[in-house]
């Protein structure tokens, strides 16, 4: 037999087995527990990794039999994915499980559950566990395949169910899957990060990095294409260092390049991207394959050279803006640039801020996602001394937005007369004739047309761009 040389853990047949035969047990604890097939809630936080582990979560419940809402309060199981990545998202969490005390009184055959990155931390793991005695199930990310026996548990035992193992993380290949929408699809290459970033929690909360066999994402997109989807998004927390776990070693630029040379009409996006790792390769590829979307998600957090090293980023400004600056060059027009950036890091000063501010003014990217820093406990960060109030901190970011709106402006009044392939996703808002399209950078066009074009890309031409949308009409084929 060959040797498996691979540096990290796969999660075993026999175990897939062993949760799809879970799968039937639960099936039959349902079906004598309630008169009609059951409903389940899942609500999902965060980024697309989640919404990606939850399209599994609602696949392995489809087969253990039970049907989807998305109304609580017709729900015999509700399942909340959670997100650690800021405050924020946690406390909504809290807000929205604490509400269901009463539900859960009256509905004792109700179940409640609780899983993903918020949950693989102790602290919170250990105030569910105090504050919140309605929640029967909480698992943590690296045991999701293991639902079907996990629910089995929490419907049979009479004990609260807690699995959150501190791991690396493995790779579970064969888990069923109920995707949310039928052209778009999320593609999962890879688990984990080990950059440490100073302000992050995800290395903690989602284990080492990890990649799928390319083998294995190249039988899923091709099923996915096969199956009439159109779009495909490759996901992972740093996809750049893709493979490096392999042997052989595949590098991203490569699993692109074979998934770009699948037959069918498609297109594929991916993130993030961490600009340490990107390559001029990839750019190179992105750059040469039409199915390729030309849209680069790369963020830099900060502008300022000292505050990346704090941020623990290893690149620098320069190093950044090369990277942007031949992206452009080999993409010119066709390229969509988006970026993530923290406002208010520990320590950062205006002066280091307004070198955000210049980079930004630079790029002049399609559109930004930004964030006012959030302390995460048990990250170095966090324990960095952080003068600048809250209040300071929602003018650097008033600013920061104010520019962008800007300059998403300038953009837009530039679009007029450019062509662009665009996926037709529904109908359009600005006349009952609209559908509407995405372009690669996800502006929005509508244009005249007939229902038959959603679900297929059209050439469209800008002919006015409005504030927030572009009216196009569509280029003879
Ligand atoms: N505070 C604020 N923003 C954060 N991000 C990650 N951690 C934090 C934090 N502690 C942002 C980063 C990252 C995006 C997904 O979330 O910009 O790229
Ligand atoms: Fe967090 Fe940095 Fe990893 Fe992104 S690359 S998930 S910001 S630690």
């Amino acid at each position: 037999m060959e040797e498996n040389k691979r540096k990290t853990a796969v999660v075993s047949e026999n175990e897939i087995k062993k949760q799809q035969e879970f799968c039937k047990k639960t099936a039959s604890v349902i079906s004598k527990r309630y008169a009609e097939k059951p409903l389940a809630c899942v609500v999902t936080y965060g980024c697309q990794q989640n919404v990606a582990d939850s399209e599994h979560i609602k696949g392995m419940l489809n087969q253990i039999g039970y049907g989807f809402t998305e109304n609580r309060t017709e729900a015999k199981l509700i399942i909340f994915n959670t997100c650690a990545v800021r405050e924020h998202a946690e406390d909504r969490v809290f807000g929205n499980v604490g509400m269901l005390k009463s539900y859960k009184r009256e509905n004792p055959d109700v179940i409640i559950a609780c899983c993903g990155c918020m949950m693989q931390q102790q602290h919170i793991a250990d105030k569910i566990k105090q504050s919140f005695p309605f929640v029967d199930l909480v698992f943590g990310t690296h045991v999701v395949y293991r639902l079907p026996e996990l629910l089995y548990a929490a419907l049979t035992r009479k004990k609260r169910v807690f699995e959150l193992p501190d791991m690396d993380g493995a790779i579970a290949e064969g888990v069923p899957v109920l995707r949310d929408n039928d052209k778009k699809a999320w593609l999962p290459i890879m688990y984990g990060c080990n950059n440490f970033c100073s302000y992050c929690i995800v290395p903690y909360v989602r284990g080492r990095e990890r990649s799928r066999e390319a083998a294995d994402v190249i039988a899923e997109a091709k099923e996915l294409i096969e199956s009439g989807y159109k779009e495909i998004t490759l996901l992972g927390q740093n996809v750049n260092s893709y493979g490096k776990d392999l042997s052989p070693k595949v590098s991203f630029a490569e699993l692109l390049q074979k998934i770009a040379k699948l037959d069918g009409d498609f297109r594929i996006r991916f993130m993030t991207s961490h600009p340490k790792d990107c390559t001029k390769e990839l750019i190179d590829t992105m750059a040469e394959y039409e199915k390729i979307a030309k849209h680069l998600h790369l963020p830099f957090q900060s502008g300022n050279n000292r505050v990346l090293k704090a941020m623990n980023r290893h690149y620098d400004r320069e190093k950044y803006l090369e990277l942007i600056n031949y992206a452009k060059e080999k993409m010119g027009d066709a390229l969509s640039l988006t970026s993530d950036i923290i406002v208010g890091f520990p320590g950062e000063t205006y002066e280091e801020f307004k070198d955000t501010l210049s980079l930004v003014e630079e790029v002049k990217f399609t559109s930004l996602f930004t964030f006012i820093y959030s302390p995460r406990k048990g990250t170095p960060a966090a324990e960095m001394p952080d003068p600048v109030s809250a209040e300071e901190k929602g003018k650097w970011f008033k600013e920061l937005t104010d520019l962008q709106e800007k300059i998403s402006a300038e953009n837009m009044k530039k679009y007029k007369d450019k062509v662009f392939k665009c996926f037709v996703y529904g109908k359009g808002k600005l006349g009952d004739n609209y559908i509407a399209a995405r372009t690669d950078g996800n502006l929005i066009i509508e244009f005249e047309g007939s229902d038959n074009l959603i679900g297929t890309f059209q050439k469209i031409k800008v002919t006015e761009p409005l504030t927030y949308v572009l009216k196009g009409e569509k280029e003879r084929n």
